[in-house]
């Protein structure tokens, strides 16, 4: 497994350069939908980064941020309101979110089959989720599958028609754009 617990310090510093232009420009147009001071909650957050370019895009959101590792957590900015907690068992109440983010996070979850059935009950009604991973279907996204696999991960890497496949299966109407060896992903219940 990959220790996130003592990676707080590594990923606050180095988190956002795996983060291309594209993939943000995408997180603020997706963004654009919410236009009051909606909740957004970011899974698998770690330190934040996906937050920390989102409330670049929109600071009047209120950001909520969960995730299993305390020492990634420790790093989230101060307006991020954070909690322990995993994906596939959110410690949220039902319908309590507008939208959901998860920025290189789904592969890791153990479940996300059920993962993406509690964002459904803690999204609210036209609820929205924003995906930015790595494509199972290119060169480079199999090497960091297989890579993430050999030190003990989930490694739960799509291509991004199954992806689209589950995600309807659970009720979203899916967009998802290409970015070489990336996705993302704009999703509405
Ligand atoms: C590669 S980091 C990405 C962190 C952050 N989203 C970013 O963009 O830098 C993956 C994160 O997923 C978290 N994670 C692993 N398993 C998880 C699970 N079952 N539920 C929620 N988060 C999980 C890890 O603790 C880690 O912080």
């Amino acid at each position: 497994m990959i220790p996130f617990n003592y990676l707080g310090y590594f990923f606050k510093h180095f988190g956002s350069v795996i983060y291309p232009k594209e993939v943000l420009d995408e997180l603020c147009i997706f963004l654009e939908q919410l236009k009051g001071e909606e909740s957004v909650l970011d899974v698998g957050a770690g330190t934040g980064v996906m937050s920390e370019f989102a409330h670049r895009c929109n600071s009047n959101l209120k950001y909520v941020a969960v995730d299993p590792a305390e020492g990634m957590l420790k790093y989230a900015p101060n307006y991020a309101q954070v909690h322990v907690g995993m994906a596939e068992a959110l410690p949220f109440e039902d319908d309590n979110f507008e939208a959901v983010l998860m920025g290189e996070s789904l592969h890791h979850f153990n479940d996300p089959d059920v993962a993406m059935k509690e964002v459904v009950r803690v999204l609210k009604k036209d609820g929205k989720l924003f995906i930015y991973d790595f494509d199972f279907g290119t060169f480079r996204g199999k090497a960091i599958c297989t890579m993430e696999k050999l030190l003990g991960e989930p490694g739960h890497f799509y291509e991004v028609d199954a992806l689209k496949k589950m995600l309807e299966s659970h009720g979203f109407k899916v967009e998802i754009s290409k970015h070489k060896w990336r996705y993302t992903v704009s999703a509405s219940l």
